[in-house]
């Protein structure tokens, strides 16, 4: 990782080296970490955020549902993000707010911790490096996505990357580049940062919320593509064999972008093209990169 400038610290900028916590914060031990993935990229006007307001929601959503007091507004998070990337000296980035019960208190009692909030940038390549190019090699993994009667998994808390380590290990040691994870019902889920997509005789479709999944933002932009390019498509859940059969599959999110899956568990997936792939994946980059005017909304440039 390459350092840069510059962290947020409960509300101050403090030097990269010095941006330190306690080894018994609270948050460390007991996985009481809210957090958000969100990109910065390069666009004709300069370096701008990825829809920067949905994320924050996202992250004062999973607050809300862990009982977290922030301390900070919703906005006062968004422009501290802002200033983060305007100091820093990278152009393109990856940004992590990060929220935690902190240093004081321990103990199964999280109300009694004080919070404290943080947020880096770094820069940081596509989360699946070549595979995103060269097509990902995926395998279903027989780690269950965590059910939401277990945990919420629509908050974004650090807790549920335990599920999604163990899912990515097992890919990994396999040899496949990520894993995919079936639900308690053995419906398809998501990966393990990344939601899934696939393409069956010219039809787009993709989990629903109710299968247990995070509700990517990544996929909320396919999904708005989709309905803009006249794509036909649909939430609905699907099977194993279901996903071996179709004609196209790709990851959506943040750190992964749109990621081409060419194959799962030694089943080719995609050996006749993958249009309809290539042409959201073609439209996802030259959004995030400023270059249509329609979803310019999405972007919040750094520069005053
Ligand atoms: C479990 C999980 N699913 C899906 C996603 C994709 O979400 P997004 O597109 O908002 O990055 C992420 C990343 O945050 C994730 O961690």
């Amino acid at each position: 990782m390459k350092p840069q400038k510059e962290i947020w610290m409960d509300g101050k900028l403090v030097p990269w080296d010095d941006a330190k916590i306690h080894v018994l914060t609270h948050g460390l031990h007991y996985g009481m970490a809210i957090f958000e993935g969100i990109r910065a990229f390069k666009t004709p006007s300069g370096t701008a955020i990825f829809r920067l307001p949905e994320h924050i929601e996202r992250l004062m959503n999973s607050a809300k549902i862990y009982r977290m007091n922030l301390g900070f507004s919703a906005k006062e998070i968004a422009q501290a993000c802002v200033d983060l990337v305007r100091n820093n000296p990278a152009e393109e980035c990856y940004l992590r707010p990060i929220a935690y019960t902190g240093y004081g208190e321990m103990g199964l009692n999280p109300l009694t911790s004080k919070i404290s909030v943080a947020i880096a940038s770094w820069e940081w390549g596509a989360y699946l490096g070549d595979a995103s190019k060269k097509g990902v090699r995926a395998t279903i993994t027989n780690w269950v996505r965590i059910d939401s009667r277990a945990m919420p998994v629509q908050a974004k808390c650090a807790a549920n990357y335990a599920n999604s380590a163990l899912a990515k290990m097992q890919a990994v040691a396999a040899g496949y580049d990520e894993a995919i994870l079936l639900n308690v019902n053995g419906m398809v889920a998501e990966g393990p940062g990344e939601n899934i997509f696939r393409v069956k005789d010219g039809i787009l479709s993709t989990p629903p919320a109710s299968s247990g999944i995070l509700r990517g933002i990544t996929r909320d932009t396919v999904i708005q593509f989709a309905r803009d390019e006249k794509i036909t498509f649909y939430r609905n859940d699907a099977t194993k064999e279901e996903l071996y059969t179709s004609d196209e599959v790709f990851f959506s999110g943040t750190a992964a972008g749109i990621a081409r899956v060419s194959e799962i568990d030694g089943r080719q997936i995609g050996d006749n093209g993958t249009p309809i792939t290539d042409r959201l994946a073609k439209l996802y980059e030259q959004t995030i990169h400023g270059k249509v005017r329609r979803y310019s909304k999405w972007l919040t440039p750094v520069s005053p």
